[in-house]
């Protein structure tokens, strides 16, 4: 039985939280939010106890493993704080909004052993894993050209995208990783270009919600990723990889499998309303692959070197969308 706590009671915490709670192999010990309100509510439905500090948590022997679940600006202190104090650490998305900081953190992170997991849920969607195991394989020959759509239903609140660090940062940092994971090749070039199109306020705050990433993998294939905050069918998230002998594709996903025929027109179930009921599983499967990690001892995926990676690239693409270049990625 491991002892985790928890850091950060918000909606992700809250999914984490939950899951968590949920595991025969975990005991839920503390909730820690800075609003204390929040933690206590949380904390009272999963029967954990709620602590006044991180200085609490990160002091009682007893905790082996942390979840870093609050806000992003949190992330590099409380990674740098529970690793120096020997707890296993599951991390958020992303480790930082600076590259300078997030690289500060993860240094000072590996001087110590402290096992962490970066939080890339999707990794852990069996289609997407079946297209890593397609390519490893060698079922589709070499990678060539890979497309993948990120499409949101809504615009999130303009205060929430002034803080998000962008559309390449908030929504495709999550694809930069799947392309490196699941084609195995490094990107070596990024050119973006994107629009705001659905509410003028998003220019103001120096953001775009409707943009397609190119990115040059290491081979020379070319990876195409097209984004959007605002779709009027619900939430679509597609990939598909080609090879040089054929081509593997995780579709798009309804929420059933009915056609309904009617006089005139056949209807089909529709879309996910949202990221989070598309994704919903990923985050049972991620964080219960923590700690399958931490009880057998082994290190856990993704780790800080994939986090960073996918931040170094959504740095690259904001680039690449501010000043209209093609951007090199080291
Ligand atoms: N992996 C994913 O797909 C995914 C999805 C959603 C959110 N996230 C990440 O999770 C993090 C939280 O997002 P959210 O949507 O839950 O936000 P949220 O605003 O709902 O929750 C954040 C919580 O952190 C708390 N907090 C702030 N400072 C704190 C501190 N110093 N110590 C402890 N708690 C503190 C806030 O009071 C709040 O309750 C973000 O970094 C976000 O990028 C990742």
């Amino acid at each position: 039985m491991k002892s985790v706590a928890l850091f950060g009671a918000g909606f992700i915490g809250t999914v984490h939280g939950r899951n968590l709670a949920a595991d025969p192999r975990v005991s839920l010990s503390y909730i820690y939010d800075a609003d204390a309100s929040r933690a206590a509510s949380l904390a009272a439905e999963l029967g954990a106890e709620t602590a006044d500090s991180v200085e609490q948590v990160l002091g009682d022997p007893a905790v082996d493993a942390v979840v870093i679940a609050s806000s992003t600006n949190t992330h590099a202190d409380l990674l740098t704080a529970s690793a120096r104090a020997g707890k296993a650490i599951f991390c958020e998305k992303p480790i930082d909004l600076s590259l300078e900081v997030a690289e500060r953190a993860v240094a000072a992170v590996e001087r110590t052993d402290a096992p962490v997991m970066v939080d890339f849920c999707r990794r852990f969607d069996p289609p997407y894993a079946a297209l890593r195991k397609a390519v490893a394989d060698g079922e589709i020959g070499e990678v060539e050209l890979m497309q993948m759509s990120s499409r949101g239903p809504s615009l999130p609140p303009i205060s929430y995208l002034e803080v998000s660090g962008g559309q390449m940062f908030d929504q495709l940092i999550h694809f930069f990783d799947l392309m490196c994971w699941i084609t195995g090749l490094e990107p070596v070039s990024v050119t973006v270009t994107g629009s705001a199109l659905v509410d003028p306020q998003v220019a103001e705050v120096g953001d775009v919600d409707t943009s397609v990433a190119v990115l040059k993998l290491g081979n020379g294939a070319i990876c195409q990723i097209d984004a959007q905050r605002r779709i009027g069918y619900g939430y679509d998230e597609r990939i598909e990889v080609n090879g040089s002998t054929s081509m593997v594709e995780a579709g798009r996903q309804r929420t059933g499998w009915v056609n309904h025929y009617e006089a005139g027109s056949v209807r089909t179930d529709g879309m996910h309303p949202g990221w989070f009921e598309r994704s919903e599983h990923t985050f049972k499967a991620s964080i219960g692959a923590f700690i399958d990690a931490i009880e057998a001892g082994r290190a856990p995926s993704p780790n800080l070197a994939d986090g960073l990676r996918a931040q170094r690239i959504a740095n690259a693409a904001t680039t690449s969308l501010r000043e209209g270049r093609t951007v090199a990625i080291d």
